[in-house]
Order: structure tokens, then sequence, then C-alpha cells
């Protein structure tokens, strides 16, 4: 069974990132994964400490151990002043460099109260994502006009965004299963 894990990009009380993360691991558990929810409010007040590139805070553990022991990462990130946030940055620079990210495949969700969707970090996660040499899956899902676009289930209530996450979940893990060699179970 694949495993994945979600990180919901921001440590924001209330946000709705969080709230659409929890939807998509969701919809990625009805779909046959298994996965584990990367919430940044739980990052620890140390991870701003100095010293913790070289000797990160132990209570980071966990959070880092869901991100190596995944087969797929989904990154889901609202936009910031027109990035992703800083404690989004901050915890993939801590994460083990260069392994985190190298062959490492992630999907990358977007969602702004703005038009766009957050195109802007979604972007920028790619951008990085390929120059650290991991596999950016293609098909993104822009979440825009995020105040009246997300339900309080945290699905987003436009139809078309609708239709386009219930693609993205099989195609990510079809995705995963060929990068691992797995068969696929529906050429059974
Ligand atoms: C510090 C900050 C900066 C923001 N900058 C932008 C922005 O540049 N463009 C935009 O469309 N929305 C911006 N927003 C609004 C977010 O897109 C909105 O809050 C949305 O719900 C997703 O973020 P959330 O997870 O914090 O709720 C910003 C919100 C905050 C808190």
């Amino acid at each position: 069974m694949l495993k994945l894990a979600v990180i919901a990009g921001t440590n924001r009380e209330g946000s709705r990132t969080l709230r659409l993360a929890r939807h998509v691991l969701y919809r990625f558990e009805a779909a046959g994964s298994v996965g584990t929810l990367v919430d940044l409010r739980e990052l620890p007040p140390d991870a701003l400490l100095s010293t913790a590139y070289d000797q990160r805070p132990p209570e980071l553990e966990p959070m880092v151990d869901a991100i190596m022991e995944a087969d797929g990462l989904v990154v889901v990130t609202p936009e910031y002043n027109g990035g992703f946030p800083g404690v989004l940055k901050l915890f993939i620079d801590l994460l083990p460099h260069p392994e985190s990210v190298r062959d490492r495949p992630v999907c990358l969700i977007g969602i702004s109260k703005g038009r766009w969707g957050a195109m802007r970090p979604v972007e920028h996660l790619a951008q990085l994502w390929h120059y650290r040499n991991g596999f950016v899956f293609p098909e993104r899902l822009f979440v825009h006009d995020a105040l009246e676009g997300l339900a309080d289930d945290g699905a987003p209530t436009d139809a078309r965004q609708l239709r386009h996450l219930d693609a993205l979940v099989p195609n990510y893990l079809a995705f995963l299963r060929r990068l691992r060699g797995y068969p696929d179970p529906e050429e059974g």
C-alpha cells in the first residue's frame, strides 16, 4: 500500500490550507493509500535556533520521519505575499539533505484568496524540487478565491476543481506506482 505525507504549508491558526490538506489526505486514503498529515503548527520553537541546521531539535523527528518514510509527498501551499510561507521553507531547509528531495516524488496543490490559486508559490516549489533533483508530478491543482472556494470539510466548492481532484488522486497514485515499479492494479 502506498504511503503518503501531506504537508499543510503554513502554521497559521484557522488556515484554509490545513482544511484543504485534510480533505486531500482523506481523498488519497479513500483511493487506497495511507497517509500522514504534516501540520506545521507542530514545528517546535527550537526549529528557529541558529544551531538547528546542524542539530535538528529532537521534537522535529516525527515530522521528518513522516517525510522520509513516505512513498510520495503532497505539498498543499497557500500564497503569502506572492510566495510560499517562510515556515514551509524553514521546514524544507531542516530536512535531511539531499535525500529528502532527491529522487522523491511530490504533488503540488495551491490555495489562495486571490484568483490564481497560489500559482506563484506552486511554481516556485516546483523549481526548488527540480533544482534538487526531485520528481514533480506534472498535474497541479490551484484552488482560487479561497474565502468562498472551500467547503467546511475542506473540499473545493468549484465543480471543475472537484473534477480535477477526482482525476489527480488516482493519477498521482499511478505515477508513484510507476516510479516504484509496482504493478498497476488496473492491468491485473
Ligand atoms: C501573511 C499572508 C499573506 C498573504 N498573501 C497573499 C497573497 O499574496 N495573495 C493571495 O491571493 N492571498 C494572500 N493571502 C491570503 C491567503 O491566500 C488566504 O489566507 C488563504 O485562505 C490561504 O491561506 P491560509 O491557509 O492561511 O488560510 C495571504 C495571507 C496571509 C496570512
